[in-house]
């Protein structure tokens, strides 16, 4: 059953399709926490977004090419295909560990990839955007980017990577023919980038004026060929960028235009990328004749116990270490209700045990399991519907309502934070009405009846981030056609208190 509050939203709200991404993972190293946010951050928007009766194709999947991952494979003694297999399978297996419900995983190692890669190339060939010419400048390989010597900072990549000089002959992009285009584009569409300060980082950069791009390179074979050039592998973000359309069936849906997942497609990426998603992207897009995607949103940075995580530091936090001791849930939970999202938040152990604790075991596992028990013992599991909506519910349905439009702003906190005034109306109403010590069936019932309306609504609100739980609670109560409600098995505890004096004996950290 819909509660009803999402019945009337319903009514009201058209249906509608979305596409929702994550950036595609490298794999050179093992899935960590800053991954696993990304992806849940856009699972749990996928969820609320379904809940609502959108229809949603949710996608994720593995960046495999590149000089980088090139050095990696030979690092590890394997050839670049076999290292691939190996690591794109930890990101395939942690999905099911986070709860992920995806639609699609790509690799960019997969035929219907590279045939939507050399399609996109030959398109802007077509249309006369790309020119052989020579680079010269600062590579930086880490990021697959080039440079040049004014853009380096204390001898180091804009981006942070260690850069070598480099020169070789290689396809451009005329990207500067995009400089006004582009503006114009981010004119008209003021949400395409979110957040505002990301938007307002793209405007200034774009406005300092645009270089052809590079998207070429002939000193490193592990890429997807050029068409009719094979000496030359086509640069890793067109491959990796044109991912997006290869899960929409391009080049076979050829009329990208038309189709209703691309035009209400919205790109999760991190705050690092937005340059590769809000310039390139749209550029590369607008010259083979595609409309860009409908906006890309950027999260920022988590750090671990005070500190930027690192491997050398210790201190990268293991998602699936905390799957396993406190449940994907929590896990869950608590990304989604530290972060501010845009802003960089800290990772503690310590304060994911805070809340976990006081939410989860607290005010909510205890709302549950008080009134779950007390429709058990004192009603024998049947509560009849007696009385007209309360004032209570409707309050409590006011409350949830608020979360859709904070999540339509992102505000995933902000949503968290209203589905827990619900949960402490909720719990405030059990201690003033003392369900426990009446002895009138009547009123007892009455009083229950709207606890468990009320629970199954916070429920619905809540099962996007906590979907394990949120099952198991809504298996609990059945409403039957006539109203009443019948109240089954009370007794698991759904987030049993994590004794916070252990917390030195929990290992959370990656480990070689
Ligand atoms: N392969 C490119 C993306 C291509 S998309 C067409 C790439 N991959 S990545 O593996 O380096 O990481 C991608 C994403 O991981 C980032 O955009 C970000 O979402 C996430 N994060 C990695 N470390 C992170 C943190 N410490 N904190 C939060 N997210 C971070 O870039």
């Amino acid at each position: 059953m819909l509660p009803l509050t999402i019945s009337a939203f319903l009514q009201i709200s058209i249906m509608q399709t979305l596409y929702v991404t994550t950036p595609i993972y490298y794999v050179n190293a093992k899935p960590h926490i800053g991954h696993a946010y990304t992806t849940i951050v856009c699972d749990v928007f996928t969820r609320f977004n379904k809940m609502l009766g959108k229809n949603v194709k949710f996608v994720t999947g593995t960046d495999e090419h590149g000089k980088k991952i090139e050095q990696s494979a030979t690092k590890a003694g394997l050839d670049p295909k076999k290292f691939t297999d190996n690591i794109s399978q930890l990101f395939r297996d942690i999905l099911p560990v986070l709860n992920i419900f995806n639609n699609d995983f790509i690799r960019t190692t997969e035929e219907r990839h590279k045939k939507a890669v050399s399609a996109i190339w030959n398109k802007l060939s077509e249309k006369g955007y790309i020119y052989l010419g020579e680079y010269s400048g600062w590579y930086d390989i880490r990021n697959e980017a080039y440079f040049s010597e004014d853009e380096l900072i204390d001898g180091k990549s804009p981006l942070g990577g260690e850069v070598t000089i480099m020169k070789e002959e290689c396809y451009f992009f005329k990207l500067s023919e995009f400089e006004d285009k582009l503006l114009k584009f981010y004119d008209e569409n003021p949400d395409f980038i979110f957040p505002e300060t990301r938007r307002n980082e793209v405007l200034s950069f774009v406005k300092g004026g645009l270089k052809d791009l590079a998207i070429s390179r002939a000193s490193f074979k592990w890429g997807i060929p050029v068409p009719n050039d094979p000496k030359h592998v086509i640069y890793v973000w067109v491959d990796a960028l044109t991912n997006y359309l290869t899960m929409l069936g391009y080049p076979h849906e050829s009329d990208m235009n038309n189709n209703q997942y691309w035009q209400n497609s919205i790109h999760f990426v991190g705050k690092e990328i937005v340059r590769f998603h809000a310039v390139y992207w749209p550029a590369l897009l607008m010259a083979s004749g595609i409309r860009p995607p409908k906006q890309i949103v950027a999260h920022g940075w988590w750090m671990s116990e005070g500190e930027k995580m690192s491997k050398s530091l210790g201190n990268v936090q293991d998602p699936v270490k905390y799957c396993k001791l406190f449940g994907s849930d929590s896990l869950r939970y608590f990304l989604l209700r530290e972060l501010s999202f845009g802003s960089d938040g800290n990772f503690s152990l310590e304060g994911f045990i805070g809340r976990y604790n006081g939410v989860l075991a607290n005010a909510y596992g205890n709302l549950c399991k008080r009134v779950l028990s007390i429709a058990q013992k004192n009603c024998s599991g049947i509560v009849k519907k007696t009385e007209d909506e309360a004032d209570f519910i409707k309050e409590i349905e006011k409350i949830l309502n608020e979360t859709i439009e904070l999540v339509e702003k992102y505000a995933f906190n902000r949503y968290l934070e209203k589905v827990e005034t619900a949960i402490a109306f909720a719990n405030q109403y059990v201690d003033q009405q003392k369900p426990w010590a009446i002895e009138d069936q009547n009123a007892l019932q009455n009083i229950l009846h709207n606890l468990l309306i009320a629970i199954i609504q916070i429920t619905k609100f809540f099962e996007p981030v906590i979907p394990i739980a949120a099952s198991k609670v809504l298996s609990q109560i059945k409403v039957l056609d006539n109203k009443d409600i019948v109240v089954t098995n009370s007794d698991d505890s759904l987030f049993p208190r994590i004794d916070a004096s252990k917390i030195g004996e929990f290992d959370v950290f990656e480990r070689e």
